[in-house]
């Protein structure tokens, strides 16, 4: 028997993810320089987590909340939007969802039907690229400007556009490149996506960790996009809350039912006690997010510092975004970048990610975390230096 002829189409259409398989792998090592990790090592803040036990003591989290999200949190959420992405958000505009990843699916559930194209970067965040196949569309990927800091290629996004094109999917600051998309290319972006009426769903996980003099800009805040953009956010980075599962879009008022459509079958609702440990994180303190990001500065440097030392095994653009990088690999074994990093890891026990993961542009590089700390990227690195001297 065929055991596949249970499996949809679109299940089988999606590959085994070299992100998990690396994973897998690594945990047969043992003391395991890791640069795999695209999640914060420090734990979530101590007044999140106090807030979440009172929640629980308070009886406030034994049922479901209101699909949308408790409006508390909903109302900060629109307060955070408005002064930080400029987004003139209501808490009508808002719903909170099971992390950014929950949203994005949502917008491509709600955006898409079988068939439809969907314009991403090339290379991106592969769920987003899988999101879409779960949503039976066509990914139809566009090679960034390496270059030029990954810069996004309009023209080529221009020519990608057919009658079936539907949407636009990306996220800046950017998994697995760091680069962070300027206002700029942004606003060009968004003339396309106003000239044949697409929808644009961000990803912007990581709109706090931006460095140098780069600024976040969220697409949704030009006014002319406020019927063509889902903007998903989260709480997973700026206050260590990977475990938590807890995030939020925002878009026009008319598309919120409609999202809430795609939200209520899988989630129902966010977890109501990340709802509570999310009030407190947008009502408290925010140094937690400047301690993370000078944190990660730091590491930045640190890891281009060591890049360095390595001129003619890798180049690189200099993140300025995210906590992750994306080196092309100069020597002739990183042309199969699933075989160089899985012999990284079995030679040196470097664990980094095989840059095919994250579309066909990505073969030939390595994603690396600089979410870490500062002892195991010089580790990492002392072991890389042995190995290619
Ligand atoms: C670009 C990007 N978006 C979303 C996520 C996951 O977000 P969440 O935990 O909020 O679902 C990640 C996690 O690594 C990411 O890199």
């Amino acid at each position: 028997m065929n055991k596949d002829s249970n499996l949809s189409r679109r299940i089988l259409d999606i590959h085994k993810s070299a992100i998990h398989e690396m994973t897998r792998l690594s945990r047969k090592f043992e003391d395991v320089a890791f640069l795999s990790w695209a999640k914060p090592t420090s734990g979530t803040p101590e007044f999140i987590k106090a807030a979440a036990i009172d929640a629980i003591k308070n009886g406030l989290v034994d049922g479901y909340s209101e699909s949308m999200g408790i409006i508390e949190l909903r109302e900060e959420i629109a307060k955070k939007v408005k002064s930080y992405n400029r987004i003139d958000a209501t808490p009508q505009q808002i719903l909170v969802t099971v992390g950014a990843i929950e949203g994005l699916a949502a917008g491509v559930m709600t955006s898409i039907d079988p068939g439809d194209e969907v314009i991403l970067p090339d290379p991106t965040y592969s769920t987003h690229i899988r999101q879409v196949i779960l949503a039976s569309g066509k990914p139809i990927l566009v090679s960034l400007i390496e270059e030029e800091g990954f810069r996004l290629n309009i023209d080529e996004m221009r020519k990608a556009v057919t009658s079936k094109t539907k949407a636009i999917m990306y996220c800046s600051p950017a998994n697995p490149t760091g680069a962070v998309f300027t206002e700029k290319q942004l606003r060009e972006l968004a003339d396309l996506a106003l000239e044949y009426n697409l929808m644009v769903i961000t990803d912007e996980a990581y709109e706090y960790f931006i460095y140098d003099d780069y600024k976040h800009f969220s697409i949704g805040s030009i006014d002319e996009m406020r019927d063509h953009t889902i903007s998903c956010f989260t709480f997973t980075k700026n206050y260590a809350m990977t475990g938590w599962r807890i995030g939020y879009l925002h878009a026009n008022e008319d598309f919120i039912p409609h999202l809430n459509k795609a939200h209520i079958p899988f989630a129902i609702c966010a977890p109501v006690i990340s709802q509570y440990a999310a009030l407190a994180a947008l009502k408290g303190s925010q140094t937690c997010i400047d301690d993370f990001r000078n944190h990660y500065l730091e590491a930045r440097n640190l890891m281009c510092k060591r890049l360095d030392e390595l001129p003619s095994v890798f180049s690189y653009q200099k993140p300025r975004g995210s906590y992750l990088m994306f080196p092309k690999i100069l020597v002739k074994e990183g042309k199969d970048s699933v075989t160089f990093c899985k012999n990284l890891l079995r030679e040196v026990k470097v664990s980094t990610t095989p840059g095919i993961a994250f579309g066909p542009s990505g073969e030939s590089h390595l994603r690396l975390s600089f979410c870490v700390p500062l002892d195991m990227i010089n580790k990492a690195f002392d072991r890389m230096n042995r190995y290619f001297s």
